[in-house]
C-alpha cells in the first residue's frame, strides 16, 4: 500500500533527522550568548538533555515512544518546575529550536508546521510572569 499520510517523525527523517536537529538545538543553545540564560538553567554536561529531548520527541512525532518506555508519562509542565521559565527563556529555547528547523533538511512546510507546535509547547512551560 502507498504511505499516504506520513507522520511528523517520518517527515523529520526519522531517528537520523531527529537525532541531528536536536543535536544542532543544543549545540546552538550552548554555544550562542542569545541562549546563555536557557544554557545556564542546564547541566554542564548536556549529554543527557541531548537523549531526553530525543526520546520524548520521538514518540510525539508519532515514532518509537522512546521516553514513556523509559520514563513514564512525560508530564513536561511538572518535570520543567524546577527550572524558571518566563517568557524570556520561552523565547530563547524558540530561537535555539527556530534556528536549528531553518538549518535543517527538513521542508520548508513541514519546519513551519513544527515551529508553530514548539511554540505552543514552549509557551506552556511557561511558569513565571
Ligand atoms: C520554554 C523553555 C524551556 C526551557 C527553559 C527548558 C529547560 C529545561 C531544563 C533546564 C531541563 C532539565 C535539564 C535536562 O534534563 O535537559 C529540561 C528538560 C526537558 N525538557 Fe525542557 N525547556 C523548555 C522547553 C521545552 C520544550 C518546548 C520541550 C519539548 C518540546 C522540552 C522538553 C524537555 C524534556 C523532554 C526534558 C527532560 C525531562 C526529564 O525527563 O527530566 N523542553 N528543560
Amino acid at each position: 500500500m502507498i504511505e499516504i499520510n506520513p507522520s511528523l517523525y517520518e517527515l523529520i527523517g526519522g531517528e537520523t533527522g531527529l537525532r541531528s536537529l536536536i543535536d544542532r538545538f543544543y549545540d546552538i543553545m550552548d554555544s550562542f550568548p542569545e541562549a546563555a540564560g536557557i544554557r545556564a538553567l542546564h547541566p554542564k554536561s548536556l549529554n543527557q538533555s541531548r537523549d531526553k529531548l530525543f526520546m520524548f520527541l520521538s514518540g510525539w512525532s508519532g515514532g518509537p515512544a522512546l521516553y514513556q518506555q523509559k520514563y513514564g508519562p512525560p508530564k513536561l509542565r511538572q518535570r520543567h518546575m524546577p527550572f524558571s521559565i518566563g517568557v524570556i527563556e520561552r523565547d530563547q529555547w524558540l530561537w535555539c529550536m527556530n534556528k536549528a528547523l531553518d538549518e535543517s533538511q527538513v521542508h520548508p512546510v513541514v519546519i513551519e508546521q513544527l515551529k508553530s507546535r514548539f511554540a505552543e509547547i514552549a509557551d506552556f512551560m511557561r511558569n513565571k510572569e
